[in-house]
C-alpha cells in the first residue's frame, strides 16, 4: 500500500500523519521537518492506524475523499482524516455533547471538520445536506452497530467504500468472538466484506469490517 501519497509515514514502526497544523490533538507527539508537522498516529486510541500497522490492503480514501464519519468523538481519528483528506470534507456525526465540544472547536482550527451533533441512527436528519459521500467509517459501540450502517448505507447510495468497527462486547457480553462477528457481518445489507482485521493488540475484541458496494 502506498502509505507515502496520502501524506502517511511510517518510521520505526510508528505512524505519523503530516499536516501544515502545528497542533497536538490528543497529547501526540508533533515534530516539525522544514516546513512540514508530523503528528504521530497512535494505534490504541484509533483503530484506523490500528489497521494500518496490522497491514490492511488497502485504504480506501484520497486526497479529495468526501467522508461520513459515525461516531466521531472527540475528534482523533477526525483529525488524523482531515490530515489525509485535505482536499475533501469530513462530515463528523457525534450524538454525545460533551465530545461534541471539542469536535467543534477542532473545526474551528481545520477548514475541512464538519461536525453534527445528531444520532447516527437517523441519517435522515443529516443526509440532506451532504452531498457526494464517498466512504463511510463507523466506530459507534452500540448493541446495533451493523443495523445504524445499514441505515447510513441506504441514506448515502453513492458511498462505494466503508470501514465498519464492529466492537464485539457492545452488542453481546456472551458467546465467542467469532461467533458474534459472523453473526454480525452477515446482516450487513448492500456492502460485501473484503477484510476483517482482528485490532488486537491494539483495541481488544474490536474487528475493523472493510467493506464495499456489492
Ligand atoms: C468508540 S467512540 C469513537 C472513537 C472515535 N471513532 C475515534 O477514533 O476517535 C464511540 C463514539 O460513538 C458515539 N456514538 C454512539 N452511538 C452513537 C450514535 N447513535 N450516533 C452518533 N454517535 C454515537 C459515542 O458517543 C462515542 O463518542
Amino acid at each position: 500500500m502506498d502509505l507515502a501519497s496520502l501524506g502517511i509515514a511510517k518510521v520505526r514502526g510508528k505512524l505519523y500523519t503530516t499536516t501544515k497544523y502545528n497542533d497536538s490533538i490528543y497529547g501526540e507527539d508533533v515534530k516539525r521537518i522544514e516546513k512540514t508537522y508530523f503528528r504521530e498516529w497512535e494505534p490504541k486510541r484509533s483503530k484506523i492506524a490500528a489497521a494500518i500497522l496490522k497491514r490492511v490492503k488497502d485504504l480506501p480514501f484520497r486526497k479529495n475523499s468526501n467522508i461520513l464519519y459515525l461516531g466521531a468523538s472527540t475528534g482523533t481519528t477526525t483529525t488524523h482524516l482531515s490530515d489525509i483528506c485535505t482536499e475533501g470534507r469530513i462530515f463528523a456525526v457525534e450524538k454525545a455533547y460533551d465530545p461534541f465540544v471539542k469536535l467543534i472547536s477542532l473545526a474551528e482550527r481545520r477548514e475541512n471538520i464538519y461536525p453534527i451533533l445528531e444520532d447516527a441512527a437517523v441519517p435522515e436528519r443529516y443526509a440532506f445536506f451532504m452531498d457526494n459521500i464517498d466512504f463511510i467509517y463507523q466506530d459507534v459501540a452500540q448493541r446495533n452497530q451493523v443495523q445504524i450502517f445499514n441505515t447510513n448505507a441506504r441514506a448515502f447510495p453513492k458511498a462505494r467504500d466503508a470501514m465498519l468497527i464492529l466492537k464485539i462486547r457492545s452488542i453481546s457480553g456472551k458467546g465467542s468472538e467469532d461467533e458474534i462477528l459472523k453473526r454480525e457481518i452477515a446482516k450487513i445489507d448492500d456492502f460485501r466484506p473484503v477484510e476483517v482485521i482482528n485490532l488486537h493488540p491494539y483495541s481488544k475484541a474490536n474487528y475493523l469490517i472493510r467493506l464495499k458496494k456489492s
